[in-house]
């Protein structure tokens, strides 16, 4: 059997295809802006803050680099003084206008890495016992890995960031 309007029926179809694709794109509002991926707490520091504590971060690799190298050696004077160089003597590189934006857990993290670092130099000295050592930078990195886990930096003029 034939359409009797074959013009109305196409223009039916091609309405309906038409409401099919809007209810398809959903309704028309704005968009909401998408959570960042990254959820871990953001500290908000000038550029130049950012630089310096990422560069005391590199800081801390480059040692552990010298450290896991210096270990199958025993070589433990050298061990001593690259962990040295990282302890509380080097605590200071950043400055106190910005180590007062840094929250509390992040300082007593930092701390208790810049701690570990005095540590592992003393006992790297006094008892010279490679897997001491070794065990001594497992629980350091705990510190290392929870600190990353809490917190990023952003770039930003905040006076006082993640407090
Ligand atoms: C008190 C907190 C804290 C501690 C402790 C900490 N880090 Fe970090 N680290 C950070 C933050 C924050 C960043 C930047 C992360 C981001 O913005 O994505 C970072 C970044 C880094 C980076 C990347 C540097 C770059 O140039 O991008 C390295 C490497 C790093 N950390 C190594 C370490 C090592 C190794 C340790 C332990 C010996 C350590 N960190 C301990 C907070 C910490």
């Amino acid at each position: 059997m034939k359409p009797r309007h074959p013009q109305f029926a196409a223009t039916l179809v091609g309405a309906l295809c038409l409401a099919g694709v809007a209810l398809a794109a959903g309704p028309t509002k704005s968009p909401q802006p998408k959570p960042a991926a990254d959820q871990r707490a953001p500290l908000v520091l000038l550029d130049a803050e950012r630089h310096l504590v990422l560069e005391e971060m590199r800081n801390f690799l480059a040692v552990l680099q010298t450290i896991t190298d210096a270990l199958p050696r025993e070589d433990m004077k050298e061990i001593a003084s690259a962990a040295r160089s990282m302890g509380s003597g080097a605590a200071n590189q950043i400055p106190p206008v910005t180590v007062a934006k840094l929250p509390n857990e992040f300082q007593v993290l930092a701390g208790g890495v810049h701690t570990s670092f005095d540590l592992i130099a003393l006992d790297a000295e006094t008892l010279g016992d490679p897997k001491h050592t070794i065990s001594q930078i497992g629980e350091m990195l705990q510190k290392c890995n929870a600190c990353h886990g809490i917190y990023q930096i952003k770039v930003g003029s905040n006076l006082r960031a993640g407090k």
